[in-house]
Formats: structure tokens, C-alpha cells, sequence
């Protein structure tokens, strides 16, 4: 099928024209390098849809959350191939936090006819594919109030009776459903309140703010980055938003921007699939979940 078709099929798919973004050209920039000269003019303008055009057809379908070298390490098993990614670069959550596309993957991409559709803050909103939405699922919640901030669903908070007996069976809850040993927690107090689920960055202020204000003063936020300080955006803005927690008395819990997120990328295979009707093959980020689950974790209070 052509590229071009299948990249129109996304866009309104994903409704990409109602979720035009600027994010990764200012992510871009702050990464360093930029983004590959190739990089579709589309993209540069809405942050959305055709990120790299490899070729004119494609006859199969990979999936991932970000481009890293280790996706497309596997990808390049592949050839003749529709890569669709959550995010334009990679993110290490133990070193500089989003990498831009090494010249090594971008050629490798181009040998083997790789193109890349780019759905972030669209799939985040999409009412089967959001992060968030089965984030909450892994935890064995369905009963979900979805939060907004400028329209933007940024999560959800858990309408639940279900109570964990305390932050830390909670926390040890949300690792083990994710795969993980630990996670990243800020104890505030024992109890955990009503929890609220934001995958990714939801290191944000006003999203703790609007969370109390629909699920009320007593909460737990579990976003992907709880404490976060390798960048010198992040030593600013995710120090304000940790202090900010502390000052409400909210507990953080931070499970990992992959782990959050990989289960609403994945879901998206068998929709691809259907769609297309061609073989779709969700690449999983296996040396990165290794990593995490060695190393990720702790306690934090600043
Ligand atoms: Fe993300």
C-alpha cells in the first residue's frame, strides 16, 4: 500500500488536524542536532503524521513508543515497513532524558525502507489508545473520570471504592502490575486518597491542581516522571512541580515513561491490523524495560 494512503488513513484515524502540537520542535531544539533534514514539512508544521518518508509502498506495520536505537535495531529486520511511533527521539530516563534519532538509525531506516508516522498528544486523546486509559487498566481499574487541561485529556482519576491499605502497597501494586521492582515515590502520608493515572511527563503543576479539583484535596498522582533533574528545563520545572506536591500534601508516584505508556502503543495493533489488513508487529523495548527494572525506583523528597 502507499505510504501516502496509509499516512492519510492515520490522520484521520488519530484526528490528527485537532492535535497539532509544537512540543517536539521545542524538544528538538533543546535536544540538540534537530530533527534529520528529510524530516517531512508536515511534521515541522503540526508536530503530527509523516515524520520520515522511506520509500513509496509498505506491506508491513511496526509499532513502538519511541525511536530508539534498540527499535530500530529490530525494525531493520524488517524491510518495506510503516513504522508507527508514539514519540520522535527516545527518552532516558537515567541520562539526558530525550535523545534525538542517532545518524547510525536514520540511515539504517533509510536502507530498509522504514518510514515513520509520528502519534503523540492524538493517541494520548484517543478514546481506545490512550496511555493513560490502559495504564489504569493494568492496575485493574475500569471505572475512570478523565481529566483535562486546555482540552487535552491528560489522565484520569480512579472512581473507585477500592482502596490499596496504604501508599505503600500501592506503590508496590503499580510496580508489580508494570513489571517493575520498584517505582518512584514521594510519601506524604500513609493514606493513599483517591489515586489519579497520567502517563509520560505529568510532572506538570496545573495537572495536580485540576486533579484536586475534580477528585478532590486527598490524592495520589502517579504520572511516568515523578523526579526528574538531568536537564536544565527539568531542574527548574520539575523541581516547582515536586515542591508544589509537597506543599498540597499529595503523594507521587512515578512508574517510568515507558512502562506508562508501552500498553496503549501496544493496543494499538490489532486496529493497525484490521485496518490494513497487513502483518503489524509491536516492538518492545527490552533492554531499556531491563534497565528499569534494575535501577528504577526509590524514595524521593525534593
Ligand atoms: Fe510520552
Amino acid at each position: 500500500m502507499k505510504i501516502d494512503e496509509m499516512a492519510a488513513s492515520l490522520d484521520s484515524y488519530f484526528n490528527v488536524n485537532d492535535w497539532k502540537e509544537t512540543v517536539w520542535n521545542i524538544i528538538g531544539d533543546s535536544a540538540g542536532n534537530g530533527f534529520p533534514a528529510d524530516v517531512d514539512v508536515s511534521f515541522r508544521d503540526g508536530n503530527v503524521g509523516r515524520f520520515l518518508v522511506n520509500g513509496t509502498y509498505a506491506d508491513e506495520i511496526l509499532i513502538a513508543a519511541f525511536l530508539t536505537e534498540e527499535v530500530i535495531d529490530a525494525a531493520a529486520v524488517h524491510k518495506d515497513a510503516l513504522l508507527v511511533c508514539k514519540h520522535p527521539m527516545d527518552w532516558d530516563e537515567f541520562d539526558s532524558g530525550f535523545k534525538h534519532l542517532s545518524e547510525k538509525g536514520y540511515q539504517l531506516l533509510k536502507e530498509r525502507n522504514i518510514s515513520v508516522y509520528i502519534a503523540h498528544k492524538c493517541m494520548d486523546n484517543h478514546p481506545m489508545h490512550s496511555p493513560s486509559r490502559h495504564y489504569a487498566k493494568a492496575l485493574g481499574e475500569t471505572s475512570l473520570v478523565p481529566l483535562y487541561h486546555l482540552g487535552h485529556n491528560f489522565g484520569f482519576g480512579i472512581d473507585s471504592d477500592i482502596e490499596h491499605a496504604n501508599f505503600d502497597s500501592l506503590a508496590g501494586h503499580v510496580a508489580s502490575s508494570l513489571g517493575l521492582n520498584d517505582v518512584q515515590r514521594m510519601k506524604m502520608k500513609e493514606s493513599t486518597g483517591r489515586l489519579v493515572v497520567v502517563t509520560g511527563g505529568g510532572d506538570h503543576p496545573e495537572w495536580l491542581h485540576e486533579s484536586m479539583r475534580v477528585m478532590g484535596e486527598d490524592i495520589t498522582y502517579s504520572t511516568g516522571i515523578a523526579r526528574y533533574r538531568s536537564t536544565e528545563y527539568s531542574k527548574v520545572h520539575n523541581a516547582a512541580f515536586v515542591a508544589l506536591a509537597r506543599e498540597l500534601n499529595i503523594n507521587l508516584i512515578g512508574a517510568g515513561h515507558y512502562p506508562t505508556e508501552i500498553g496503549g502503543v501496544s493496543s494499538l495493533a490489532p486496529s493497525l491490523s484490521s485496518m490494513f489488513n497487513m502483518p503489524v508487529t509491536v516492538i518492545y523495548e527490552k533492554n531499556k524495560l531491563g534497565n528499569m527494572i534494575k535501577n528504577w525506583g526509590g524514595e524521593f523528597y525534593d
